[in-house]
């Protein structure tokens, strides 16, 4: 499932996630890539351990934590740290497929791929994320402060940037609900549940829908 979510980081976190990322030092970001993936890979990154990574990492993952829409969407079991990159003019990332397995203690598997932009699309040129799909291609470029989840399965790659520099914080899921299918079929059971409520508060509909939504995922759960 490909779904973008708007305003993820409040105005304030962007600016503080900003403005700390003008002021950090970045490393290549090849290194940190698998053996294929490494090869494309022209970014630069925040070290995961500087004291910026952890302190920013914290804000994004507790804004998509506290986001509805994310956790319904995802059903996250684990995530990683956020990561954050940077693309200056003449870098990219080319078509590749994120590891598997994040080798962490203990190790994540990676179902969700979540990328949080951190620079308004007009601040730079180029740099949109585009994902490859039978018959398909989407070529994306989300407002700062949005986030894109996309499953980790795809073939995706970043166009190269040619003016600004285009800021990201990507970071992984490890579902409950492994299969993308049942995801997504969660996600528009609870998406459906959600507008019944909204137009009839005490509809007497909701406690099946509730009911239903809650046995399947007990059925389908199990990271
Ligand atoms: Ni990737």
């Amino acid at each position: 499932m490909f779904l973008p979510i708007p305003k993820v980081l409040k105005e304030a976190e962007l600016r503080q996630v900003r403005e700390a990322l003008a002021q950090a030092k970045f490393d290549d970001g090849a290194p940190s890539a698998g053996r294929q993936a490494r090869r494309v890979k022209r970014n630069e990154q925040l070290p995961r351990d500087s004291e910026a990574a952890k302190k920013m990492g914290g804000i994004v993952s507790g804004a998509l934590r506290r986001h509805a829409a994310f956790i319904s969407a995802a059903l996250p079991y684990r995530m990683t740290e956020p990561l954050f990159n940077r693309y200056a003019p003449g870098m990219r990332y080319g078509a590749h497929i994120d590891n598997a397995i994040m080798f962490q203690t203990p190790p994540l598997r990676s179902d969700v791929s979540v990328t949080v932009f951190l620079s308004e699309p007009s601040e730079y040129d180029g740099g949109e994320l585009v994902m490859e799909e039978i018959g398909a291609r989407r070529k994306l470029k989300l407002a700062a402060g949005a986030a894109l989840l996309y499953p980790s399965t795809s073939l995706h790659r970043v166009e190269p940037v040619t003016r600004g520099a285009r800021l990201a914080a990507v970071l992984w899921v490890q579902s409950l609900v492994r299969d993308a299918e049942q995801r997504r079929l969660l996600f528009e059971l609870d998406r459906a549940t959600q507008a019944v409520a909204r137009r009839t508060a005490d509809a007497p509909e909701l406690a099946l829908l509730g009911k239903t939504y809650h046995n399947l995922l007990r059925m389908w759960a199990g990271a």
